[in-house]
């Protein structure tokens, strides 16, 4: 992308429905033999790469624009090939619903990504405390429900960490089982909302999600349904930023305000005047403060916005202090942003940011989805022309972005053969 700076951003953006929502919505579909509808699904390679992972496994789909028909009867196993599930750690989602509906499951183990180790070893203990049996060899993990039993049987599950997929993953292998189970020490968030809502619109009889504590009584189907998938917080949040570095005035909508907390606090606190209407948030940034962040699980300031924060916290007057506590590998873009002249001075996962009052346009990669998005945002604030590379990575998470920014304001033209 080439991208033209010292933008200036108005008017409205629209924002899409929650990629991490979608993922796991669409491993839902596994658990019934009904069809399910899903609306306001986000077009992303990684939407792309579940919906085949699906196909694979005899399930039969189809997309018009947003929305997105499983029909998921001729569901059989199979042993889903790495090249599938390398790259989609969403991939790992289908063990619960596979385990749950087929009574096995063969799934590639994720493996870590550009941001860090990222184990399943949370997942595989509450598959392990539902009566299943788990193995992990050469790669992949195969989950069984062993001898003549057909359900798996409920538990009472404590998470050592209140991690998001291990959390949907337990939900969905427990909504089948036989009994009442509940999940403590339970990520809480809207994610984990989203997913229960659909389940429970299915005929599931999950409650809590959102809290810390989920409980489950287990019932022996579940039907179809048709459901709208949440508005993108992350998506969302990212624009927001933009307006910030931009020292614009934007409405971002649709938004759930409650999902942005966090961030809506900060973006206050550094100097933004915030306000919440008709469904969405209108921004107006002139003078940037810096303000110090420190990522955790929600209801925290989420590490899907670090990067793209960061950026904005380059061009603030003052020292910023900000923290990455979710991920051991999630700095790769402050070397890319001291290329366009910030001043961070990283130590371990701490990064100490001292504005500067310009930063000047470089050629730019963004190892990962999120910094590939700090990336853009530098390159809308930045002096002169940048070119940003990884596109790969922003395709993943961005519905169109470069046409939602210009037709805000911005200048920015992607050259379709990179990527
Ligand atoms: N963790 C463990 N053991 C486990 C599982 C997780 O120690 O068994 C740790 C991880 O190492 C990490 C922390 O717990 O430090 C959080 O991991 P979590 O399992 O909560 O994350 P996830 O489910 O793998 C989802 C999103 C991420 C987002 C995180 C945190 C999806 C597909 N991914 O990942 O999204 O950062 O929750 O909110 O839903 C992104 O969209 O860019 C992205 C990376």
């Amino acid at each position: 992308m080439e991208i033209q700076g010292k933008s200036s951003l108005s008017g409205n953006i629209r924002v899409s429905g929650a990629k991490n929502s979608a993922l796991v919505l669409m491993a839902a579909s596994l658990l019934t033999e009904e069809k399910l509808v899903l609306t306001n699904v986000p077009q992303l390679t990684d939407i792309s790469g579940m919906t085949e992972i699906l196909l694979t496994m005899g399930v039969q789909i189809d997309r018009h624009e947003d929305e997105i028909s499983i029909q998921p009867k001729g569901l059989h196993h199979v042993e889903l090939p790495y090249e599938l599930a390398h790259g989609l750690r969403a991939s790992f989602f289908c063990i619960g619903p596979l385990l749950a509906k087929l009574g096995k499951a063969t799934i590639p183990l994720p493996g870590g990504c550009q941001i860090g180790a990222r184990p399943v070893l949370e997942h595989i203990r509450g598959l392990k405390a539902l009566g299943a049996y788990v193995n992990v060899e050469h790669g992949l993990v195969s989950a069984a429900i062993p001898g003549q039993r057909r359900r798996l049987k409920a538990s009472d599950i404590v998470l050592d960490c209140p991690s998001v997929g291990a959390t949907e993953t337990i939900l969905m292998a427990s909504v089948l089982a036989e009994g009442n189970s509940s999940i403590e020490n339970a990520a809480q968030e809207p994610e984990i909302q989203d997913l229960a809502k659909m389940l429970n619109n299915m005929g599931a009889k999950i409650r809590g999600a959102g809290g810390p504590k989920i409980t489950i009584e287990g019932v022996s189907k579940l039907n179809g349904c048709k459901y709208d998938v949440m508005p993108d917080r992350i998506e969302a949040g990212t624009f927001l930023i933009a307006a910030a570095i931009t020292r614009s005035k934007l409405r971002v909508a649709p938004v759930i305000p409650e999902h942005l907390s966090a961030v809506l606090q900060k973006l206050r606190d550094c100097g933004c005047l915030i306000e919440i209407k008709n469904g969405g948030v209108e921004i107006q940034s002139n003078e940037i403060s810096g303000v110090d962040i420190t990522t955790q699980p929600f209801p925290g300031f989420p590490t899907d916005l670090q990067a793209p924060f960061m950026a904005l916290m380059t061009t603030a007057t003052g020292t910023s202090v900000i923290t990455e506590n979710m991920y051991e590998n999630r700095m790769q873009h402050v070397s890319e942003l001291q290329r366009m002249g910030a001043s961070i001075r990283l130590q371990r996962n701490t990064a100490v940011i001292e504005g500067v009052p310009e930063l000047s346009a470089a050629p730019v990669r963004g190892g990962d989805l999120r910094s590939s998005a700090a990336m853009v945002l530098a390159s809308l604030a930045a002096k002169g022309i940048s070119k940003v590379e990884g596109l790969n990575h922003l395709d993943r998470g961005y519905e169109v972005i470069e046409e939602k920014l210009n037709n805000a304001g911005a200048d920015i033209l992607r050259h379709q053969h990179q990527g």
